[in-house]
């Protein structure tokens, strides 16, 4: 290497010495000095909460980054994405995932503590800050009791059409980053459809919106990930029945109390879907 780098530095007199160009240059890594990568972990959740979360949040980047790549390789010829997004055109929804995945995570904060005495009230797992501090997202104990790991999609039953968005941790925290400015666009990504058969309505009647409706976001790369990659060409999408919450929550999941299952069912992450006046109602 010695000899080559000697040999080619006298094959061309006309480069400065290494040195003296390297000097003026500036290094590799300048422009992104600073970054914040991952999504920081406030210093009142202690180490298991801490181990769960910072796991939890990685598997919301899997998530996001499997929605985006599955759009990248199929673009609008997907069914999948036909299915959530219609005929909108992909960069916005490509966007709203990696911004997920890259996008500087600096300030938005994740707490354990309880600062705005939500997780005191029955079947709240978690909540935006709202007005009160809106890059912060309170995760309260609750979820770590009921969200299940990206490694469990499609089983306990669950399916794309009839399950809750927030059965699992993954696709929970998508729906609570979305609610941070700087990770939804400072109010783009929005409530603009709730239950699964109105996101699919939405694809059909308003693309535009379904791009940046947080439940569409979140079926899609629920959807896409289960297809993909739990049961690679079969996934669970499911059929959608108006009372299936209810068979789900009973019939699967049968070791969880009544107030649990708030959680667990469509209707009632719909319920916990309600921020128009900047909070998260979950019961
Ligand atoms: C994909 O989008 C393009 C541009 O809007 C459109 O011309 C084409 O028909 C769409 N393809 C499908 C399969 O929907
Ligand atoms: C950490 O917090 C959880 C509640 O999320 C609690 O169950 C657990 O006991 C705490 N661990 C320690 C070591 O305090
Ligand atoms: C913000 O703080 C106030 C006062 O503590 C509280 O009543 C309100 O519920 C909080 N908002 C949210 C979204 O938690
Ligand atoms: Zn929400």
């Amino acid at each position: 290497m010695l000899l080559l780098g000697i040999s080619s530095a006298l094959a061309s007199p006309a480069l400065l010495p290494r040195e003296t160009a390297s000097a003026s240059q500036p290094t590799a890594t300048a422009w992104s000095k600073g970054a914040v990568t991952l999504y920081p972990i406030h210093a009142s959740c202690n180490a298991t909460e801490r181990a769960q979360l910072a796991h939890a949040l990685h598997e919301a980047e899997t998530l996001a980054r499997h929605a985006a790549d599955h759009i990248l390789r199929w673009g609008n010829s997907s069914s999948i994405y036909k299915k959530y997004f219609g005929n909108a055109p992909i960069g916005e929804p490509v966007g709203w995932y990696e911004n997920v995945v890259n996008g500087d995570k600096d300030g938005v904060l994740f707490r354990c503590d309880n600062p705005d005495g939500n997780c005191e009230q029955d079947g709240w797992a978690g909540h935006w800050r709202g007005e009160n501090a809106t890059s912060e997202t309170v995760i309260c104990p609750l979820s770590y009791e009921l969200r299940r790991p990206l490694e469990a999609m499609c089983g306990f039953g669950w399916d794309v059409a009839n399950g809750a968005t927030n059965f699992y941790f993954a696709s929970d925290l998508l729906h609570r980053l979305y609610h941070v400015p700087k990770v939804g666009g400072y109010g783009i990504v929005e409530h603009y459809a709730g239950e699964y058969d109105e996101c699919l309505e939405l694809a059909e009647t308003n693309s535009e919106e379904a791009v940046r409706n947080s439940d569409s976001l979140q079926y899609f790369a629920l959807e896409a990930y289960a297809y993909d990659i739990a049961i690679p060409g079969e996934g669970c999408a499911g059929k959608w029945t108006a009372t299936s919450s209810e068979v789900v929550s009973q019939s699967i999941v049968p070791s969880v109390t009544a107030s649990e299952v708030v959680s667990i069912t469509s209707s009632a992450a719909q319920e916990c879907h309600t921020h128009s006046d900047g909070t998260e109602h979950c019961t």
